[in-house]
């Protein structure tokens, strides 16, 4: 198996036009049209190439757009790519973060060894610098990964190193985007992580393989525990929605339990549980899906999978807070041995829920692992889970559906996801959504109404919460990207991993919603 890129990321102290590099990236605005000063002095040394090639109209640096001039030896760089960032006034951190995503994926494809981002130059007027340091780490992390660890012919496998820079000249600058750059290196890294053991198919990650990971990843990081629950320790606590998930496959369910306890005892923080839905592979099971598409349902772990990266990124940025990352793995096959609609299932709350389709299988492992936190005393509850079709429906792919009983819990949700640029949209699940949940033979059914699917999924499992302050994140329409784009390959895109991270961040400073 081959060993995934290596990526180093750091911030170094030069002039533009003397540092030695593959490529130097440097950001242009659509609007407005003139170059900025940092663009002019560079443009004029290697003789107003930039200037032309926009006034052509060759280049609209519109977002995620490139264009790679050649410098012929007159600045130090042997490229000096320019990525578009559109209008000026629209620009975020998020732009930022794209375009040294953008930069990273094209220097990947160019093979490139060194390259070197001047992006946050385009942005000193507007952006915190500690903060661009940041976007740029993640970006230029997000950007070069690619997954190609089972691509045994070399000339199709991506290059095994790359060294990334951000270039500032002033010592001040380049200090605090250092600090930025450090915390986005952790997250950068975490996601990438989350990535890989994301991508990889059902018959190398099931839920022992997984766990075996999650140990891996303890033993790896300091101040992170990692407890295992198989089939035995999950009986013994009744937890009859895991165990009837799992029991079609010959890999056998387990119940991750990682601990973070960067608070100690005497925390006035709260404390959190991250719940992820790390089912392995879903065929769903004797309500089996049609056969398109259904290798997709490998990433169908991705929540669990985010819950074990930011863990990771939590423990390493030292945060002052006591978490638990709770991962319920299983694997929904069809067999003479798995559950079967009809079923009531007798989960660890002691809720009875009457099974209509085994392919609502997620909810039926969250419920035990929501219970196990609710018996943590954890304060905060969110989940994240490929839980629901309907989710993909109502939003598409461009944002995770956001689901919760604290109207602060949601605004702190909303905050971070505008830090972190993997965005959510608020939705319900009251009432309304929890009584068509209702069975008449059991205290739950699996599945509503036709309609509004996401909501009563999210409804079901607002019912295993007590008091704590909960939410839930459905992400089934932002685990992958389909296709490659300018900014990033196809396959998992880690969503959760910044978005909980920034959270978490924030929570750990105290700041208000
Ligand atoms: N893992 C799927 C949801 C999913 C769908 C994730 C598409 C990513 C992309 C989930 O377990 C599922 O099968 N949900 C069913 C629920 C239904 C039976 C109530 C669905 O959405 O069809
Ligand atoms: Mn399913
Ligand atoms: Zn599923």
């Amino acid at each position: 198996m081959k060993k995934i890129m290596d990526v180093k990321v750091s911030v170094q102290r030069a002039e533009l036009h003397k540092i030695k590099t593959d490529m130097l990236c440097v950001g242009v605005f659509s609007d407005p049209k003139k170059l900025d000063d940092t663009n002019r002095l560079l443009d004029k040394k290697i003789g107003a190439s930039a200037e032309k090639i926009i006034k052509l109209g060759d280049f609209k640096a519109e977002e995620h757009t490139t264009e790679v001039l050649y410098t012929a030896g007159k600045i130090a760089a042997q490229r000096l790519m320019l990525v578009g960032l559109g209008e000026k006034k629209k620009a975020t951190l998020d732009t930022l973060r794209d375009a040294a995503s953008c930069a990273a994926y094209k220097a990947a494809a160019l093979n490139i060894k060194r390259l070197s981002l001047a992006l946050h130059k385009a942005f000193e007027d507007k952006l915190d610098t500690v903060e661009m340091g940041r976007a740029c780490a993640e970006g230029a992390y997000f950007g070069s990964f690619r997954y190609d660890e089972y691509v045994t012919k070399t000339e199709d496998a991506g290059p095994d190193k790359l060294m990334i820079d951000i270039v500032e000249p002033d010592q001040k600058d380049a200090a605090k985007l250092n600090k930025g750059c450090a915390a986005g290196i952790v997250v950068g890294r975490a996601q990438n992580l989350a990535r890989m053991l994301s991508n990889r198919p059902g018959n190398v990650i099931n839920p022992s393989t997984l766990a075996a990971e999650a140990m891996k990843l303890a033993r790896q990081t300091k101040g992170l525990k990692c407890t295992v629950l198989n089939e035995k320790a999950m009986q013994k606590k009744n937890m009859g929605g895991i165990l009837a998930v799992g029991s079609g496959s010959k890999s056998a369910p387990r119940f991750i339990i990682l601990q973070y306890n960067g608070a100690g005892k005497s925390s006035r923080l709260p404390t959190v549980a991250l719940v992820g839905k790390a089912i392995t592979f879903d065929s769903g099971g004797i309500s089996i899906k049609p056969a398109a598409n259904m290798e997709a349902m490998k990433l169908d772990k991705s929540g669990g999978i985010a819950v074990m990266a930011t863990l990771k990124a939590a423990a390493e940025l030292k945060l002052p807070l006591n978490i638990y990352g709770l991962i319920p793995s299983a694997e929904n096959l069809p067999s003479a041995t798995s559950y079967r609609p009809g079923d009531i299932i007798t989960t660890a709350s002691g809720k009875t829920v009457e099974i209509q389709n085994t392919d609502a299988e997620g909810r039926m492992i969250l419920c035990d692992a929501l219970n196990y936190a609710v018996r943590q005393k954890c304060d905060i509850i969110i989940d994240i889970a490929t839980l629901t079709g309907a989710c993909v429906v109502a939003l598409g792919q461009y944002m995770a559906g956001l689901f919760g009983n604290d109207d602060e819990l949601i605004k702190k949700l909303q905050n971070a996801a505008q830090d972190s640029g993997e965005r959510v949209w608020y939705m319900p699940s009251g009432d309304d959504y929890a009584k068509e949940m209702k069975s008449k033979i059991a205290d739950l059914k699996n599945i509503g109404s036709k309609w509004g699917g996401a909501c009563t999924a999210a409804a079901f499992l607002g019912q295993f919460v007590d008091k704590a302050k909960w939410a839930h994140l459905d992400i089934a329409g932002m685990d992958v990207f389909e296709h490659s784009t300018s900014c990033s390959a196809e396959g998992s895109t880690g969503f959760g991993v910044r978005l909980l991270t920034a959270f978490l961040t924030a929570l750990s400073k105290g700041r208000k919603a």
